[in-house]
Order: C-alpha cells, then structure tokens, then sequence
C-alpha cells in the first residue's frame, strides 16, 4: 500500500471515528426524534411485522423509541402449550435495535384477544389445582418471554389492562384475576423482574380519561407497592376513545402517578380526527390536542415518554376494530396515508421544547450517553446497509 493510499485510509478512519463520537443529533434523524432527544424524553411508535418499506423508513427515522405491537402476546407467540415461535417478535427487536432505539415490550399478560393463547382456558381448567398450575404457567411464560430479551427491552408492560372494559374494578372476566386474584398482578412482576432484573416493569391500561378509572388504577399500584411487588411505572395508553384529551387532567394525573414515585408514560396515543369534525380546521385541533398530551409529559419529570399506536393513518386499528371501525376513517396519527407529517407533527416537535439548563444538568450524561449510543448504533446500521 502506497503513502497516499495510507493517508488516505487514515483519513477514512479517522472520519469513522468522529462520526461515531457524534451524537445522533448529527445523523439523518428525522426533526421529531431530534426534538425528543433534546426534550429528553423518548417518543416511540408502535410496529408490527407487516410494515412497507416507506412505514418502516419513517419508524427508523423519526422515533426514538418502538413498541413491539403485536408479536410479544403471548396469544401471538405461543399458538401451542410449549410451543413458541419468536421470529417475528426476533425481527422488530432486531430492527429497532439497528436503529439505536429504546424498545418497549408489550405486553406478557393481557386477557383479551390475542393476548391470550387459545389453550390456556381449558388447560387450567383441566388442572387439579388450577392456583398453583396458572401461578407456574405464567412464571415460565415471564422466564421464556422476558428472560430471553433480558438486557435488550427497556420496559415491559407486565400488565395489560387489568381492569373491566367499562367498570373501575378489575376486570371479573380475567381469568387471571378469577383464578388468582388481585395477586395475579404481583406473581406476573415478580416473575418478570427476576427474568430480567434491569427492566423497567410498567401495568398498562386503557380509558383512564375516565377518573373513576384512572383511581381505581392508581389504587391497584398502590396495593401492589405495598406489598413490595416490583411496579416501575404506570402506562395511560391515551387513544382517547370518548373525546379529546384534556390538558388539566392528563398533566395532574401524570403528576399524581409521579407522586407515587412511579415512571408514567401515554403508552399508545393516537387521537381520531372524527372528535374534531365540527371544527372549522380538524386537523389544526387534532395538532393542538397532540400539543396538550406531548406538553403534559414534559412538563413532568417523571413521564419518560410518549409512543402514538402506528406509523400513519393508513394503517391504524381504529379503522378495523369491530367497534371504532364505523367511524373509519379515523385520520389519528401523526403521518397521514401517504407518510406526509400532519399539523400534529409539527405541533409535537413545537411542545418539545429546548430543556432548560437546569433541566440538562440534571438529566446530564444519561441522555448525552444515551444520543451518543443511538448514534453509534445507527451509524453501525448504516455500515451493514452500505
Ligand atoms: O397475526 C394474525 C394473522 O396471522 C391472521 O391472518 C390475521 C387474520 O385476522 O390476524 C392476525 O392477527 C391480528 C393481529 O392484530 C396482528 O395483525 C388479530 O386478528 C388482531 O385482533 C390484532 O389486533 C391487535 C389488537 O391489539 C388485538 O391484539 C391490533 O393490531 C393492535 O393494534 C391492538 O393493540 C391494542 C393494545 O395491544 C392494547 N391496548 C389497545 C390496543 C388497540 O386495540
């Protein structure tokens, strides 16, 4: 090799190594990731393992953060006592990996839908004691599912939806709940926390807009810290199914849940259009309503993030859901069909504002480290593309 090709090799290097010293500010991230990271919070986007190559250019670029949607229930995972199959739960953990992103894991027990795999009713029904069979079967359940990402996934919504549909009570349809009691909930962090003792362990739950609701939550955490079940934080998912968020009441109850000592999170916001129809301009509401939910969060130190439920509107549950799908098109998210940022995009960036100086000191080089880190894992991504 001749001198100049030496230098020349030299100076390559020598470019690749600054590059990964960058934090991941420097690098193509899209303006909603960059405003997240300097806000010092983490703004996430549900995937699952049927997005187009244009939702998943977008998911890369503009989050911080991915929430495995579908693929982690245990429904989804285990279509057979015994039998797991991880290979599309394998791929969106890998994926959000290579794109330097936080990574939520949703969610080891929800009893509904696909949350539930279809043998486990009749299995515990069949057993001879059936407290002592489901208590192993969800141990095993957290070793398998938890233990096998341990280290990988940030947070685990442990707990999904613990409470009835409509009522402020836990749910009495829960087989879990019918066969364990409230204790359910501390057998499934206790096992998960001993699966993976680094993980930040999140109960998770729906329409808590509604107070009774969101009280009845609180006072389940409650129960659980005293008696010492490991509880990190609480997830309000925020699709707001019955009108608007409302910016006094979201912003007191992450207060309320920080009070606890607890982490809080809006965990799956998305905010149909069809709440703003009367509106002269429906899509400048819909960006003022997310306005409210990302400047609640960081108006709180203890809400650590915001994940919208889906990439953009062409693709969101609302719209094939038995029950929101009349409504359809809901328009909720912060892309519309064609992947183009709606007014509630930008009105996102815009809440996310420069921390204050004391706000850096404190949060200091735990986001610095964490920028530096995306950006080293991004620009690694980059290299195996190239
Ligand atoms: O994977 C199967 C596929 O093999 C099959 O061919 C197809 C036929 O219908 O179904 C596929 O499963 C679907 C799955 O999504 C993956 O696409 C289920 O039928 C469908 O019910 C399931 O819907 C999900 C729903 O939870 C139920 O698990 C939605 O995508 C997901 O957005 C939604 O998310 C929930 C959160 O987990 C909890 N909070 C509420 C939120 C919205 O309902």
């Amino acid at each position: 090799m001749g001198p100049s090709r030496i230098a020349k090799t030299g100076l390559v290097a020598a470019t690749a190594w600054l590059i990964l010293q960058l934090p991941a500010a420097a690098l193509p991230l899209g303006e909603l990731a960059r405003a997240a990271q300097r806000a010092g919070i983490d703004v996430g986007v549900a995937v699952d393992t049927n997005l187009n190559a244009a939702r998943q250019a977008i998911a890369a670029s503009e989050f911080t953060s991915t929430t495995v949607e579908n693929r982690l229930k245990w429904g989804s995972l285990s279509p057979a006592q015994g039998v797991y199959d991880f290979s599309g739960a394998d791929a969106l953990v890998d994926q959000a990996e290579q794109n330097g992103q936080r990574i939520r894991g949703h969610t080891l027990f929800w009893d509904r839908l696909n949350g539930m795999p279809g043998w486990l009713e009749a299995d515990v029904a069949g057993a001879t004691d059936p407290v002592a069979h489901l208590t192993q079967l969800m141990q095993t359940h957290a070793a398998t599912v938890v233990g096998r990402y341990a280290g990988r996934l940030a947070q685990w919504d442990v707990v999904n939806e613990p409470l009835a549909q409509l009522l402020p009570t836990m749910d009495p349809e829960s087989l879990f709940f019918q066969t364990l009691g409230e204790s359910y909930l501390d057998v499934a962090f206790h096992a998960a926390h001993a699966a993976d003792p680094t993980a930040q362990l999140f109960l998770n739950e729906t329409l808590t807009e509604v107070p009774t609701r969101f009280d009845a939550l609180l006072q389940i955490a409650q129960g659980m810290l005293d008696r010492a079940a490991p509880l990190h934080g609480i997830g309000l998912q925020g699709h707001f199914l019955l009108g608007p968020p409302d910016r006094t009441q979201l912003q007191s109850q992450l207060e309320a849940v920080a009070a606890m000592g607890l982490a809080v999170e809006l965990t799956e916001v998305d905010i149909s259009l069809n709440h703003f129809l009367g509106d002269p301009d429906p899509l400048a509401a819909q960006a003022r309503a997310y306005a409210d939910v990302f400047g609640a969060c960081v108006a709180v130190t203890a809400c650590t993030g915001v994940t919208v439920w889906g990439v953009d509107d062409g693709d969101t549950w609302l719209d094939t859901f038995a029950l929101t799908a009349a409504g359809a098109p809901h328009r909720p998210l912060l892309f519309d069909a064609q992947g183009l940022p709606k007014p509630a995009y930008h009105a996102a960036v815009a809440a996310l504002p420069e921390p204050s100086l004391g706000a850096l000191l404190l949060l200091g080089g735990a986001a610095l480290r964490r920028a530096s880190a995306q950006g080293r894992a991004r620009a690694e991504s980059d290299r195996q593309r190239s």
